[in-house]
């Protein structure tokens, strides 16, 4: 085995995608989705065209297709669309496409979603503006957009010093997290053992206040409906650890 030298990969999700469902085992997708879907009811349209612009493996996409919607995936890893293509359902509705700068039709969706922390992967603020100009083009006037972010509450509770690692027949992990509270920003390490290589991956993640968010919204052609805590109808509260934000493209 090549323990001494280990590869380091610089794309996320690279060599995570291998195993990211399987670390993913205990999240209800099915519940997550339908808590979305239901969100669905504060649209000024029927809904029927869906884009999930960081579908992943394909998961949600999953059920929202079950559940009747019109449904196109994207995600900029290519590794993680390789795994959503496995997915019957899903296959032949997956695009490789960077959520700042979508190629997706003006005017041809009724929703768009990113779900599951995808949001916190744009890092920077312009990154988070362009993101809202561009769902703002790609929505038709009523349409949604739906997010979610996680906390800084959740991740000081979970996600600091945080140590996990798994091993089964065709491969191992360990991921260590930490978060550096002055720049908000929070780290996944992954070190993988697959086929006698030592494979090492490293995610991060800006953790933005629920003040900021919205102060990014409110400069954004869209329009804040509201913010839902913890897959609940609540508000967000400073012990909330995943808020969801749901935003209107107003007709004019
Ligand atoms: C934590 S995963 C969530 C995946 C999926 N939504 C789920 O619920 O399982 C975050 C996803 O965001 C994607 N992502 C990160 N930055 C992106 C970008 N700029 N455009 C599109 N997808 C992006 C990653 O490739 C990854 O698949």
């Amino acid at each position: 085995m090549n323990m001494e030298k280990p590869k380091v990969s610089v794309e996320e999700y690279l060599w995570v995608a291998h195993f990211y469902d399987r670390m993913m085992k205990h999240v209800n997708y099915g519940a997550w989705s339908k808590y979305v879907m239901r969100m669905f009811d504060l649209a000024r349209r029927d809904i029927r065209d869906v884009a999930d612009l960081s579908c992943g493996t394909g998961r949600h996409l999953h059920h929202f297709i079950k559940a009747g919607f019109h449904c196109l995936g994207a995600d900029i890893s290519m590794p993680m669309l390789r795994v959503a293509c496995s997915r019957p359902t899903v296959k032949n509705r997956l695009w490789q496409q960077d959520a700042r700068h979508p190629a997706i039709k003006e005017n041809s969706m009724d929703a768009v979603i990113m779900l599951f922390d995808s949001v916190n992967y744009l890092r920077r603020e312009n990154e988070i503006r362009q993101l809202f100009e561009k769902v703002d083009r790609i929505l038709r006037p009523g349409g949604l957009f739906v997010f979610d972010t996680v906390t800084e509450y959740m991740i000081r509770l979970h996600m600091t010093e945080y140590f996990e690692t798994e091993t089964w027949d065709d491969l191992a992990y360990e991921r260590r997290s930490a978060y550096n509270a002055k720049t908000r920003m929070q780290y996944n390490n992954f070190s993988i053992l697959r086929q006698g290589q030592l494979i090492r991956e490293r995610h991060s993640q800006r953790i933005w206040t629920h003040k900021e968010m919205t102060g990014f919204i409110e400069k954004s052609p869209l329009t804040l409906l509201d913010a839902r805590a913890d897959f609940k109808k609540k508000p967000v509260q400073p012990r909330t650890e995943r808020i969801h934000y749901i935003l209107l493209k107003p007709k004019t």
